[in-house]
């Protein structure tokens, strides 16, 4: 510690990353999430890529090392077992080595790839992991535009919403409970309550029916087109499809980069044909939000949440989605509330139904910078930056009081902090650089 506040965060940001550290891999936060996390991971990468480059291409090097022979990368790699999380790679039960889920979760690699890749202070090393890297991206990509969008309809559908990362978003409400659980559904513990206040989850009925999923996905042995054509949950997420639409964009520009041509052409096709499909599909026509799709009942879901504004990120935002996204924001005292205040789903402290999350605050800032729209990014900056100087490196807050929330020392708010929001002056307008915390 140095006495400078700014400084002791940036310390204890490394701090927190270290200490997640597996040799490696990071897990998410020691004790609640004791694996390697797919899009954790990869957004952990961006704050080791702060301070030990060669440590942040091996934290996605070590993902891509679990994915499987179609291209798919699961979402938990359990490089080893863990009694303390459920469900563990018995329940699983998927065969593969390295152990793991048999699901996915947003593709986020390729855009941290291009990010690590523009920042690396050594280029050539950066140049080769890109290069190792890169196919496997592409194979990846390829199996969400087929195994996920079989009919080359411009947007990938989703079949757990452990996917979404977004296990509990009020989005999911109808969908799963569609899901009805089989009388012979194995018994289970729940291990997350022994971490995190039972408020601050998501409730039995809802486990019941990730559980349900989960059986039905072994009951298939796991095989992707099966799953896609059984699932009772059946979904296109506007996170999932905005990231993927950004990630192929940012593959397109590594394919540029690292002399890949041959392979620019498939990929301008999936961004042209999610370019159409995903504004027609999922914005509301009332306030341009977009807001997710159950392909089982065959109708938008009318449900509002943060996720609707990835669409920045994609490059796909509006200014109606903007003035949408300021009146969401001024109706709490931090920005941005998983679900609107005023929403009748809204519950300011459990998960993915109403409090702050660095993550998705980082990534729809981004696009709003990147839109343009500075002064609307620079509010989710700052309002970042007040919650972890107030109650540190948590996995989210309370949007009206603040308090912090769920996991402690959290991988990815640390490295959200690192990579954006302790960032040199030069990079901020002259208001937000002289703003006091709140
Ligand atoms: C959990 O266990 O809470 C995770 O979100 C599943 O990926």
């Amino acid at each position: 510690m140095n006495g400078n506040p700014i400084a002791d965060l940036r310390e204890r940001a490394v701090t927190v990353l270290r200490a997640n550290d597996r040799g490696g891999y990071t897990v998410p936060a020691a004790g609640l999430y004791p694996f390697q996390w797919n899009w954790d991971s990869c957004l952990v990468a961006l704050g080791w890529a702060c301070f030990d480059e060669a440590r942040a291409w091996r934290e996605i090097e070590t993902l891509f090392a679990a994915q499987w022979p179609d291209g798919m990368v699961p979402h938990i790699v359990f490089h080893r077992d863990d009694p303390g999380y459920f469900p563990g790679p018995g329940v699983w039960a998927t065969g593969r080595e390295p152990a793991s889920s048999g699901i996915t979760q947003p593709p986020v690699a390729a855009s941290c790839v291009r990010w690590m890749l523009e920042r690396a202070r050594d280029r050539t090393a950066a140049l080769a992991a890109a290069r190792r890297l890169f196919p496997k991206l592409l194979a990846w990509h390829a199996w969400f535009h087929s195994v996920r969008d079989p009919e080359g309809r411009g947007f990938v559908v989703t079949v757990h919403p452990w996917e979404t990362g977004m296990d509990n978003s009020p989005a999911w409400d109808a969908p799963l409970a569609a899901v009805t659980p089989p009388p012979d559904l194995l018994p289970y513990e729940r291990r997350d309550l022994a971490h995190v206040e039972a408020a601050q989850r998501p409730t039995r009925a809802e486990y019941d029916r990730y559980m349900t999923l989960v059986q039905l996905f072994r009951e298939l042995a796991y095989d992707p087109a099966e799953m896609v054509t059984r699932s009772p949950f059946l979904v296109v997420d506007p996170a999932t499809n905005a990231i993927l639409l950004r990630a192929d964009r940012d593959l397109a520009a590594l394919a540029e980069t690292l002399g890949e041509r041959a392979v620019l052409p498939g990929i301008r096709r999936w961004i042209r044909r999610a370019e159409t499909a995903l504004p027609r599909l999922l914005a509301d026509p009332g306030s341009g939000l977009w807001q997710a799709f159950d392909l089982r009942a065959g109708r938008r879901i009318g449900v509002r949440t943060h996720a609707g504004f990835l669409a920045f990120l994609a490059g796909l935002g509006d200014d109606r989605m903007a003035d949408g996204l300021e009146s969401w924001a001024a109706a709490s005292r931090f920005a941005l509330s998983s679900v609107a205040p005023s929403d009748p789903t809204f519950d300011r402290r459990r998960y993915w139904r109403g409090p702050v999350w660095p993550v998705t605050n980082f990534l729809i800032g981004r696009g709003l910078e990147e839109s343009g729209r500075s002064r609307l990014a620079r509010r989710l900056r700052r309002d970042t930056a007040a919650l972890v100087a107030r109650g540190g490196f948590r996995e989210y807050f309370d949007p009206l009081d603040g308090t912090g929330l769920g996991g402690s020392g959290f991988g990815w708010t640390a490295a959200v902090w690192l990579a954006w929001v302790d960032q040199p002056e030069r990079d901020r307008g002259p208001d937000e650089a002289s703003d006091p915390p709140k």
